[in-house]
């Protein structure tokens, strides 16, 4: 079911409601009915969202794992999630170590931590704070607290965050299982054998485009194959490609030159997807960068978006949100269908905001496609 993830808001946002504990500021509120809204959205520190940073003076390679972000592990109530990268930066203080930011900050810590691009930064921002984020408060969890939550027997909710499935978060994950096994955001030591296994077979014992490649498909593969809902549409299209890609322009050390660059070794890998840490002494990346390469892995084997139709080894092609070689109809889908359905008719403060947040979205992604106009949902304000 594609919006399975509405029904899971929506039972999030009864459980709030009847209980009338405080709504935590970070909770999403798509999915949640108008009453709700109205009960909830004035209890909330509402702001106004701030126009995002732009791209830092320095740009180039310099240590990050330094005095100043020592590496802690998380404390109990610490949110983490299924991005490696996030994490990372959380548990060395770039972020709050409790996992909740705002846009602003998250943009600062990936650009400060990773030298990720400013536009790949913001566009990613603005579609989680919009899917998987508080627009009033303004805040986004990194990942999401389960808690249990009736009826009898009580069925867990997610109070997400990134951990969300559906919106960002989606099938394939190189390190993370998919959503219908169970759990969709933790370190996998099986997954990560498999990472291992294939780097080893085509990279000589080294995480690059080459294995990415391979890795990428083989994850398709086996969601195909065993996952009867398994879904890649849209945004999950490009993301999956994308971020087979960072770990060979984000994690290696930024020092690195010549045949060792783009070459990740399987310690530090290790270091960043399950240990949430640089490698000791780690420099940032030499040059901004993102999912550069992404087309490479797509193209080596390339997979339309689409889904496994209730059975395994069902697989149907359905590009209905858009794809890797449609990044417009990604961004119009995302907003028309995606946001649109989590927030179908917002008012006061929730609409402001959204209407705020999505032309920054468009500002970062929209804005630099070919004939790509900005879409208005909720008409022009
Ligand atoms: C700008 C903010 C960012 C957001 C909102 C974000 C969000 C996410 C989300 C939701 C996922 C899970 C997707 C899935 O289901 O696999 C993910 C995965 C991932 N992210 Fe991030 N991310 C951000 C920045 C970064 C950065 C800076 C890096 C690297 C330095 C990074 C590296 C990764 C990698 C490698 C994965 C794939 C994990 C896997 O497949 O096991 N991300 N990210």
């Amino acid at each position: 079911m594609r919006y399975n993830f509405l029904t899971a808001f929506a039972a999030l946002g009864a459980f709030f409601v009847s209980t009338t504990t405080a709504f935590p500021p970070y909770a999403p509120l798509g999915g949640l009915s108008a009453r709700q809204l109205e009960e909830i959205v004035p209890t909330l520190d509402a702001k106004v969202p701030p126009p995002p940073p732009g791209p830092p003076s320095f740009t180039g390679a310099k240590l990050v794992d330094d005095r100043d972000h020592p590496w802690r592990a998380p404390q109990r109530g610490d949110q983490r999630g299924p991005c490696p990268g996030l994490n990372t930066l959380a548990s060395h203080g770039y972020l709050p170590r409790n996992g909740v930011a705002t846009p602003t900050q998250i943009i600062k810590a990936v650009q400060e931590g990773f030298n990720f691009d400013n536009s790949a930064a913001r566009f990613a921002v603005y579609a989680a704070l919009l899917g998987n984020g508080n627009v009033v408060t303004d805040l986004l969890s990194i990942g999401g607290k389960t808690r249990l939550t009736g009826p009898d027997p009580p069925a867990p909710a997610i109070v997400g965050g990134l951990n969300n499935h559906g919106t960002f978060e989606g099938d394939v994950s190189l390190t993370r299982g998919d959503a219908f096994f169970g759990d969709n955001h933790s370190f996998n030591e099986t997954l990560w054998d498999q990472f291992v296994d294939f780097s080893n077979r085509f990279g000589n014992g080294f995480y690059n485009i080459t294995v990415a490649s391979e890795l990428r498909f083989h994850r398709i593969q086996q969601s195909i194959a065993e996952n009867p809902q398994f879904t890649m549409l849209g945004l999950r299209h490009i993301s999956a490609y994308g971020e087979a890609a960072l770990p060979v322009n984000l994690f290696v050390d930024g020092r690195k030159t010549g045949s060792e660059k783009g070459q990740l070794d399987l310690e530090s890998a290790r270091s960043f997807f399950k240990e949430m840490r640089y490698p000791k002494g780690f420099f940032r990346a030499a040059q901004p960068g993102g999912g550069e390469g992404s087309e490479v892995i797509f193209l080596s084997h390339p997979t339309s978006p689409g889904r496994n139709n209730a059975t395994v080894n069902s697989f149907v092609v359905d590009d209905s949100l858009g794809s890797i070689l449609d990044p417009c109809k990604v961004y119009t889908e995302f907003v028309n269908t995606t946001v649109l359905g989590l927030y179908p008719s917002p008012t006061g403060v929730l609409r402001r905001n959204l209407d705020i947040d999505l032309g920054f979205l468009y500002d970062a992604f929209g804005s630099g496609l070919p004939n790509c106009p900005q879409v208005f949902p909720y008409g022009r304000a």
